[in-house]
């Protein structure tokens, strides 16, 4: 099939395809989603297929209102007014307990919660609302790759097997969602997957503590998530993180060993190694900010085949703030490697 770009004008054409069942990726402020109607199970069934995506991965469920989502969800904690007040639409997905029977189980991977999102995009916010349904958006990559933040990455992943992209130009932030646990009334929120609203963030807003899981921090711990026990965000390339005080000694053992190396990294780093390595993907600054919307292009970008890199090292940041949601992704594209002497 050929997959169209829809801009401004073609939004009431791609809602009637979602509607219909097609499959049709939407611009967020994160990343891009690949988008299908949350109430026909063999729509969302097309979307792991096309993915790749293991289904016992439950997807976010995105509304364009609160009013929407509160069809779906039984038990409000008690929270949730305030957090919702705050932070939506933005890049915050809530997990609730759902009256029985009233998503697909496909969209839910059997459990009997559900997540929940309402996007900070003003066009896949029109197009939720002139399809009138609920719609799933996992993250509109090839399973197991970096997330797309362009409609050009969605198109290079998935092109022929959707019908089409809602084209709105790079996101904004770049990296997943915030994803919290708030199916538990009596539970204080729990943090499944860290993104751009932090912990710190949460607590002033709900003016209490929030828990973060335990394999957050640990890894020997079983996520909570199902989606976070996957291989993720990794290009071809292999991919290595390098600490602030390493770039010197990492640039002249690859060009002792004759390795093509990529550096992704801020004007800082980038400007400093430019001369010594294969190719550099910079940063627009030196800011946490400016290295999560960049890292998954980053990525992308350096794999090229043309390049013929061999090894990629990244720029690393504290884990503090925005911090952790950039580390978590590094991380993993890593599979944990920081360059040792
Ligand atoms: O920013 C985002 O969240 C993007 C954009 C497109 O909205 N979407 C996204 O979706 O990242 P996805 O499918 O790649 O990630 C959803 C995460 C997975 O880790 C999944 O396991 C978790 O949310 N999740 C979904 N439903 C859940 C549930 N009922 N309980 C626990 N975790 C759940
Ligand atoms: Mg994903």
């Amino acid at each position: 099939m050929e997959t169209k770009y829809y801009y401004e004008e073609q939004l009431t054409e791609a809602a009637q395809a979602l509607k219909n069942g097609k499959l049709v990726a939407f611009p967020t402020e994160t990343v891009y989603g690949l988008g299908a109607n949350a109430l026909l199970p063999e729509a969302v069934k097309e979307v792991f297929l096309v993915k790749g995506r293991p289904q016992d991965n439950p997807l976010i469920v995105h509304v364009s209102s609160f009013e929407q989502m509160k069809k779906y969800v039984d038990n409000l904690h008690p929270l949730t007014e305030k957090i919702v007040k705050n932070f939506w639409p933005g890049p915050l997905t809530m997990i609730f307990e759902i009256k029985k029977g009233a998503l697909p189980s496909i969209v839910t991977g059997g459990l009997s919660t559900a997540a929940f999102r309402m996007p900070d995009n003003k066009k896949t916010l029109k197009v939720i609302e002139l399809a009138g349904i609920p719609i799933v958006g996992p993250s509109a990559n090839t399973s197991g790759k970096p997330s797309p933040t362009t409609a050009e990455h969605v198109y290079h992943d998935l092109h022929g097997k959707i019908t089409g992209i809602i084209d709105d130009g790079a996101t904004r932030i770049g990296v997943e969602s915030t994803v919290i646990d708030l199916s538990d009334p009596k539970r204080a929120p729990m943090i499944l997957r860290p993104g751009a609203v932090t912990k710190e963030q949460l607590e002033a807003v709900i003016d209490g503590k929030v828990a973060i899981d335990q394999h957050l921090i640990q890894s020997t711990e079983t996520p909570k998530s199902p989606g976070m026990k996957y291989q993720h965000y990794s290009p071809d390339t292999k991919v290595m993180m390098v600490r602030e005080s390493d770039w010197d000694n990492a640039v002249k053992w690859a060009k002792d060993k004759q390795i093509r190396v990529g550096v992704i990294a801020g004007p800082r780093i980038a400007e400093a190694v430019r001369f010594d390595v294969a190719a550099v993907y910079m940063y627009f600054d030196d800011s946490v900010e400016a290295a999560t919307k960049g890292l998954f292009a980053g990525l992308r970008g350096l794999d090229e085949k043309t390049l013929g890199l061999d090894l990629i090292f990244v720029e690393v940041f504290s884990e503090e703030g925005l911090g952790n949601a950039y580390m978590n992704r590094l991380k993993k594209s890593a599979g944990q490697k920081y360059f040792e002497n």
